[in-house]
């Protein structure tokens, strides 16, 4: 069942400049997608259309079944979370307990229950030791782990990541990989995550790939890489995976091809067994 049905979506910040032009996809109920594309191909316009952020131009836009518009407009901020790309700027408590807390204050959340929350939200993304540590203690990735606990103590039904390990150092980038593939494990949790990380965008269910303001690919991974031309017209890079396969073929070694170097490594351990 989608949980994101967009149809002919238009949008434009200035008259006549079209940003995003007449985009239509749809996005399963619990499933793990990316969006990739290049700076400027219209990808946080994107998410911010779909959390109500900025209104469309025309087109339609149905969330759980719910169409956006001004009535439904709070009900559907709630089902929706976004974690930004910078982890300095997502920081509003002077720890990270009162950082979560801030939020569930927002929402009007019993104080009796707080503790309980925040523990449990904490444990989610690994940071329970830190709970008391203030945030420029924390390294990048510890910071977008809190920021992450925030809004999932909010309960979204999706979780949108713009870019969000782009300004980590790799153990960052690594750190949340890590959580966004436990919370994907979660069956009724969508993902929604903007990236440029070949290797994230290997890891998900299906591709958004924008171009311009234009849907340009979408699919499951394997098709989209398999579209080399096209990804390299979007200034997308091919899984290097899929690079080296190519070079051992035509060095004569015969193998398959693999969006993840897991794979490709195991076959080449069977081809080596087999010798
Ligand atoms: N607030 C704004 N006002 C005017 N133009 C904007 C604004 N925000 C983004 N844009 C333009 O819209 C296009 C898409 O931007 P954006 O959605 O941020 O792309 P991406 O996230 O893929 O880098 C870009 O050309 C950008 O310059
Ligand atoms: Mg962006």
């Amino acid at each position: 069942m989608p949980i994101i049905e967009v149809k002919d979506l238009s949008f434009e910040y200035e008259p006549d400049q079209p940003v995003i032009k007449n985009v239509s996809f749809t996005v399963e109920k619990g499933s793990y997608c990316t969006i990739c594309g290049h700076n400027g191909s219209g990808k946080s316009t994107v998410a911010k259309l779909l959390s109500g952020l900025l209104d469309r131009k025309s087109g339609t836009i149905m969330i759980d079944g719910l169409e956006l518009n001004e009535e439904n407009l709070r009900q559907i901020r709630g089902k929706i979370g976004i974690v930004f790309q910078n982890p300095d700027n997502q920081f509003i408590g002077s720890t990270v307990r009162d950082d979560i807390a801030f939020g569930l204050e927002n929402h009007r959340v019993p104080q009796a229950d707080m503790d309980g929350i925040i523990e449990e939200f904490a444990a989610r993304v690994g940071m329970t030791k830190y709970l008391n540590s203030e945030p420029t203690h924390l390294s990048g990735g510890q910071k977008q782990r809190v920021a992450i606990a925030g809004v999932l103590a909010m309960h979204p039904e999706i979780l949108i990541f713009d870019e969000a390990t782009s300004m980590l150092d790799p153990q960052g980038k690594d750190e949340i990989k890590k959580v966004i593939m436990d919370l994907h494990k979660e069956k009724d949790l969508t993902i929604l995550s903007i990236t440029h990380d070949i290797d994230e965008v290997s890891k998900s269910d299906t591709v958004l790939v924008l171009d311009d303001g234009e849907l340009v690919l979408q699919g499951t991974p394997a098709e989209i890489f398999r579209d080399e031309k096209k990804l390299l017209e979007t200034n997308l890079d091919v899984p290097y995976s899929l690079k080296l396969a190519k070079e051992l073929r035509k060095r004569g070694i015969k193998v398959g091809d693999h969006i993840s170097m897991e794979g490709l490594v195991e076959e080449l351990c069977q081809l080596r067994s087999k010798m």
